[in-house]
C-alpha cells in the first residue's frame, strides 16, 4: 500500500505547502530527503535576514550600560572598519555579542559557531576567546582572575584577540561615538554569510596586511 506521501501525488509539488510523509527519520525515502535538502538550502540562503533580526533584538536586551547591545555591536563594527580591518573582522565585530540573548553564559562560543563556516579561522578564534580576554578589564572587580587570557599567550592569534578586545570591544560603550547604522553593515553581513560554507579558501586565507 502506498503511503500518503506528497511524492505519490500526480500533480506538481507545491513546496510551500507540502511536507514529507515520514514520522521517523529512518523511514524517509531518498526523494523525501532530496525534497528536504532543497528547502534547507532555501532556509540557509535566508540566514542573513535572521541575523539582521537577531541584531535588531539586541536593541532591547541587556540593560544597565549607557548603550544597548545593538549600539555596542554597531560601535564595535564601526571602530573595526575605521581601523582598516577586513570584512571578516568587521562582520565578526558586528555579531560578536549576538549570543547574549540565548547563550548568556557562553555567548562567545555561540557567536563563534555562527561565524565559523564563513570567515577566516583566526577571526572565529578571536570571537570564541573574546569573552575570556575581555575579563582582563573587569574580573578583578568581582574578585575573579583577570589573567585567564594569558593561558593563551603563546597562541599565534593571541595578539589579534588582545587587539580586538582593546580596540573594538571594551572601547565600544560610548554613547557619544558616531556609530554607523545597521544598514551600512548589511551588505557586508550579506556578503559574508552568503559565502560557501567551510570553504578552505576562506577559512585558511591569510590575514590581510595592515
Ligand atoms: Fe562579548
Ligand atoms: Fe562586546
Amino acid at each position: 500500500m502506498l503511503r500518503p506521501s506528497l511524492f505519490n501525488r500526480k500533480h506538481a509539488m507545491n513546496t510551500a505547502t507540502q511536507s514529507v510523509a515520514f514520522t521517523q527519520m529512518k523511514e524517509g525515502t531518498r526523494e523525501e530527503y532530496h525534497f528536504l535538502r532543497e528547502l534547507e538550502h532555501q532556509y540557509i540562503r535566508s540566514l542573513p535576514d535572521r541575523l539582521l533580526e537577531a541584531l535588531k533584538a539586541l536593541g532591547h536586551s541587556l540593560q544597565g550600560y549607557q548603550v544597548s547591545r545593538l549600539e555596542h555591536s554597531l560601535q564595535s563594527a564601526t571602530r573595526a572598519e575605521a581601523d582598516g580591518c577586513d570584512i571578516d573582522t568587521i562582520v565578526a565585530a558586528l555579531v560578536h555579542d549576538i549570543g547574549d540573548e540565548l547563550a548568556p553564559e557562553n555567548h562567545s562560543q555561540m557567536a563563534a559557531a555562527i561565524l565559523r563556516p564563513y570567515v577566516r579561522a583566526e577571526v572565529t578564534w578571536v570571537i570564541e576567546m573574546h569573552g575570556l580576554f575581555q575579563m582582563r578589564y573587569y574580573a578583578h572587580h568581582y574578585d575573579m582572575d583577570p589573567d585567564g587570557y594569558l593561558a593563551h599567550k603563546d597562541h599565534p592569534w593571541f595578539d589579534s584577540c588582545v587587539r580586538f578586545c582593546e580596540r573594538y570591544d571594551q572601547a565600544a560603550f560610548d554613547p557619544a561615538y558616531p556609530s554607523k547604522p545597521l544598514s551600512h553593515f548589511e551588505p557586508m553581513l550579506r556578503e559574508v554569510f552568503s559565502r560557501k560554507a567551510f570553504d578552505p579558501a576562506v577559512l585558511q586565507a591569510p590575514a590581510p596586511q595592515r
